[in-house]
């Protein structure tokens, strides 16, 4: 991008954008959630679309002039609608976090009961951890994953449901590397009446292209971020039912957003636009293709991965028999320029801050065009850093990782 404007006029601001840029091509990113926004979506959100307010829907604006924006939103409606199959969409929500606010207001009064997967078993903050609004405006309860296989237990969670009767389960997750059998929650759902709200927040890329399910005729309600496996703008898409729309769509605006960020949705619209193309689909088979060698070299060299492996873009490596934990790891990784996130483990001993798991992601190093081969030697390193321990050799590593970005530019 140009930035002539921002040189002259902020050259503070001007030289970070620029450090900032050259760092994200020299390091790897395996933070599961991260990924390089195509340069399309990166140019729209550039765009004076910024410049209008178009609070209210299409054809409903508060303000004149939304002649062009109208049509930027209804492109972006109509290109979520396809592609997910659903009867409605919501384009304006800012991001995950006050998506998920927004729906939980829509179908539930305040201290109403929810059932969501507790953070350390891979749920978000947004399913009703105590720190984050949900966990203070509703009773949420947590659900667990079964301690022998680390993937949900189904009999447990019914029978939480039928003792609690919740107004909605939530179903969808930030660090959890199995497929999940969206039709068990469903019926859950129909045996207590609860609403299905399906955080595909990290999937999503995924289920556009077509390779793996999309749950979204399952679900009352499905939310995503379209900045993870989509490739798009930070911000989020809200899909429900027909019967669900003003409801869900008065949420939005006015109950917790004011004027929408229609370069923003401009953006969406463009990542959608890529996501339907068949080279998309090839990308997402990548991400997957290199997740799961990836998941296969660790468990070679003898690591637990949480569940034993993976079926998405992420895999939870188990440390806890390790020397090091997971805060450790990320900082050691992230001196040899392979930046990952901490995680905690199912039944973690050690708190959030350290815990006992690291996250790594292949969405963002497949964008690069990284494919299997790549994958094996950053495991091969992974391993060499995490056994050695040693910050002068995550240091020495750092030029190999240069080198190796080079051969991978961000595209
Ligand atoms: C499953 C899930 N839901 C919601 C969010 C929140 O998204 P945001 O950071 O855009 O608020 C995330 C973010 O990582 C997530 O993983």
């Amino acid at each position: 991008m140009n930035y002539k404007h921002l040189k002259s006029s902020d050259p503070e601001i001007y030289k970070l954008v620029r450090a900032e840029t050259r760092r994200q091509a020299s390091e790897l990113t395996l933070i599961a959630s991260e990924n390089y926004a195509w340069p399309a979506v990166l140019e729209a959100l550039a765009s004076p679309l910024t410049n209008k307010y178009a609070e209210g829907y299409v054809g409903k604006r508060y303000y004149s002039g939304n002649k062009i924006i109208d049509k930027v939103e209804t492109l972006a409606i109509e290109r979520a609608k396809a592609l997910f199959c659903a009867e409605h969409a919501n384009v304006q929500a800012l991001s995950g976090t006050p998506a998920n606010l927004a729906i939980y207001s829509a179908l539930c009064n305040y201290g109403d009961t929810i059932l969501g997967l507790s953070l350390s078993h891979g749920g978000h903050l947004s399913h009703g951890h105590s720190v984050s609004a949900s966990g203070k405006l509703y009773k949420f309860i947590n659900y667990e994953v079964d301690q022998t296989s680390e993937q949900i237990n189904f009999e447990k969670l019914r029978q939480l449901a039928l003792e609690n009767q919740p107004k909605i389960i939530v179903a969808g997750f930030s660090a959890y590397p199995r497929n999940i059998d969206w039709q068990k929650f469903r019926n859950i759902c129909d045996e207590v009446g609860a609403y299905l709200l399906i955080d595909l927040s990290h999937t999503a890329g995924m289920v556009a292209a077509g390779v793996l399910p999309n749950p979204t005729n399952l679900a009352d309600v499905v939310m995503m971020t379209t900045h993870k496996t989509l490739r798009g703008p930070r911000a989020a898409i809200v899909l429900c039912k027909l019967a669900l729309a003003e409801k869900i769509d008065k949420a939005i605006f006015p109950g917790t957003q004011g004027g929408p960020h229609e370069n923003t949705i401009a953006a969406v619209a463009v990542c959608l636009a890529e996501a339907q193309r068949p080279e998309f689909k090839t990308y997402a088979e990548q991400i997957l293709a290199n997740a799961k060698v990836m998941a296969d070299e660790l468990k070679n060299l003898s690591y637990h991965l949480v569940a034993d492996g993976t079926d998405t873009h992420l895999l939870i490596l188990d440390l806890s028999h390790k020397n090091i934990n997971g805060r450790e790891a990320e900082n050691l990784l992230a001196i040899a320029g392979i930046n990952t996130s901490r995680s905690t483990i199912p039944f973690d001993p050690l708190p959030p801050t350290k815990a006992s798991g690291l996250r790594l992601g292949t969405a963002a190093i497949t964008a690069r065009g990284m494919k299997e081969t790549e994958v094996k030697i950053l495991v091969k390193m992974i391993d060499e850093i995490l056994k050695a321990n040693d910050k002068k050799l995550a240091k020495q590593k750092k030029a190999e990782i240069k080198e190796l970005c080079k051969k991978f530019p961000v595209q």
